[in-house]
């Protein structure tokens, strides 16, 4: 199980820097990861994590093809706000969003995830990087109001200790970790 989670870290963090949006100092946003979706029957179990139910705002920071909000809208009637800095990603969310008829209740912004504002969030979703759950963590914990939940599938955020852990093999024999915090007020740095 280790040596898959290092593969996947090794892998995750070879890909970064081929992200399509060029980096220059001060204007370009940092890539937080590559590509990579959540496969379905992850993004499942990442919302039954989280509790989620139709009074949850739901937040996919690096949302990629929408999959997870949308997932959220379309079983539990959740609302949900996609961010990624990616436009083809944003594109296909939108487009994926009304090919699933949930499309009044989620929204997909082209941002930078380290300038999102989360404050309305009570759910937020995570498959970035280590290091980038851990750049995110003051934007975190600062806005989200206590008893807010944040899933993370593969990776940790440092030192913040997960409130649970969700260890299985998917339905690919995969095995898949799943961190969740629930958010107590305090701002961790
Ligand atoms: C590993 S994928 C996860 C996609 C989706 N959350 C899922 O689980 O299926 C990471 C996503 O983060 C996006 N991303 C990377 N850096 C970003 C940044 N600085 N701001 C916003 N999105 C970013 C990428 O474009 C990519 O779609």
């Amino acid at each position: 199980m280790r040596a898959r989670v290092a593969f996947v870290t090794t892998v995750l963090a070879i890909l970064a820097p081929l992200s399509p949006v060029r980096q220059v100092a001060g204007q370009e946003p940092a890539s937080l990861a590559p590509y990579v979706p959540t496969p379905y029957a992850v993004v499942h179990r990442m919302l039954e994590l989280a509790g989620v139910t139709s009074d949850d705002v739901v937040y996919d920071l690096g949302c990629g093809d929408g999959r997870i909000v949308i997932a959220a809208a379309a079983r539990f009637g959740a609302r949900g706000v996609g961010i990624d800095y990616n436009p083809e990603r944003i594109a296909e969310a939108n487009a994926n969003a009304e090919r699933r008829g949930v499309q009044d209740l989620v929204t997909f912004i082209q941002q930078d995830a380290m300038q999102a504002d989360v404050s309305d969030a009570t759910v937020v979703t995570l498959y970035l990087l280590s290091s980038s759950n851990r750049k995110l963590r003051p934007l975190l914990t600062r806005q989200l109001q206590p008893g807010s939940r944040i899933v993370s599938h593969a990776f940790g955020m440092g030192d913040w200790e997960p409130t649970r852990t969700d260890r299985f093999e998917d339905d690919r024999g995969t095995t898949r970790t799943l961190y969740l915090w629930r958010t107590d007020g305090t701002v961790r740095p």
